[in-house]
């Protein structure tokens, strides 16, 4: 996590913004369960942890590499009162995830929200240029790895397993919609395969006590961009501006949360328009 969006975080909770954001007193909404969120240790995921933690939620905090942000990202959900834990996994591997599962349940008690967020873009190129070792990072991250968590969470949460019910949201992008051409095609495609996964198994788990939601972010401001591109397209219409990581957080939130309880197999954009 940023030192800005540290800032930006706690500056929120000092201003009220959970108080407008859900009517309720910062640290005092009644605890909803606990949610385990991929790639949480930066950008939109941390964001996205926080606000869950103001919504109600322990979170579990899934990080690869940079376990001193995931830890800034417990810290400051346990500022709100909530129960955090910081967990490494790389979401390509099977045993990792399984790993993951585990340690959140043991930690924080069941699962009953999953948001699928952890991602990679390719760096800029055509597609005529792309070779096996780019194409395999970027599918085995984004689409594998996507399948893998939902699977996972399927598991655990059904209730023809045993579970109690709950609800994945995963993190596409505008992308997958627009193509990306003449940047990244195929992370766009390996998010139109999100999309697909979204609507496929919310239908396959509607059933069981399982609701599965998908958000596509257009522009956002985090490290996950190539220097200046924020500054070179983030300004397009029809909002003109990129968005911010707080206003994707706030949707994820809602989506997780009962409020969406009559919202499944459907994908929202946060794209400013785009
Ligand atoms: N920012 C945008 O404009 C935008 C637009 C559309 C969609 N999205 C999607 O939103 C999601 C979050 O993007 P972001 O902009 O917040 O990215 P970011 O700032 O680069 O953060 C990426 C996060 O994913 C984690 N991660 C990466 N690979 C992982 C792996 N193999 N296993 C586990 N965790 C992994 C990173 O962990 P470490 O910190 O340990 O490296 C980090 O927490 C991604 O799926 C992205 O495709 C972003």
């Amino acid at each position: 996590m940023t030192e800005r969006m540290t800032e930006r975080m706690t500056e929120g909770v000092a201003e009220g913004v959970s108080e407008r954001m859900t009517g309720r007193t910062t640290g005092t909404a009644a605890r909803r369960g606990t949610a385990l969120i991929t790639g949480g240790s930066r950008g939109i995921g941390a964001a996205a942890a926080v606000a869950l933690a103001e919504d109600g939620w322990d979170v579990g905090v899934n990080y690869r590499t940079r376990s001193d942000e995931a830890d800034q990202v417990v810290a400051a959900c346990e500022k709100l009162g909530r129960r955090a834990v910081a967990v490494q996994a790389d979401v390509a591997e099977a045993d990792d995830i399984e790993r993951l599962f585990d340690a959140v349940t043991a930690e924080l008690g069941q699962i009953g929200a999953v948001i699928n967020n952890a991602g990679v873009v390719s760096p800029s190129g055509r597609v005529a240029d792309y070779d096996v070792a780019r194409l395999e990072q970027v599918f085995r991250i984004n689409t594998i790895g996507a399948f893998l968590v939902a699977g996972a969470a399927v598991r655990r949460m059904s209730t023809e397993r045993g579970g109690q019910g709950g609800v994945i949201v995963n993190v596409s992008s505008r992308g997958a919609v627009l193509g990306s051409a003449g940047e990244y095609v195929d992370y766009a495609s390996s998010k139109a395969a999100v999309d697909t996964l979204t609507v496929g198994l919310a239908n396959e788990v509607a059933k069981e006590g399982i609701r599965v939601l998908g958000i596509r972010p257009g522009l956002i401001e985090t490290d996950i961009h190539e220097e200046g591109r924020l500054e070179r397209i983030g300004t397009t219409p029809p909002l003109g501006r990129p968005g911010k990581v707080e206003e994707v957080a706030a949707l994820i939130a809602f989506l997780a949360s009962d409020r969406a309880s009559y919202m499944t197999g459907s994908m929202v954009d946060v794209a400013g328009g785009r």
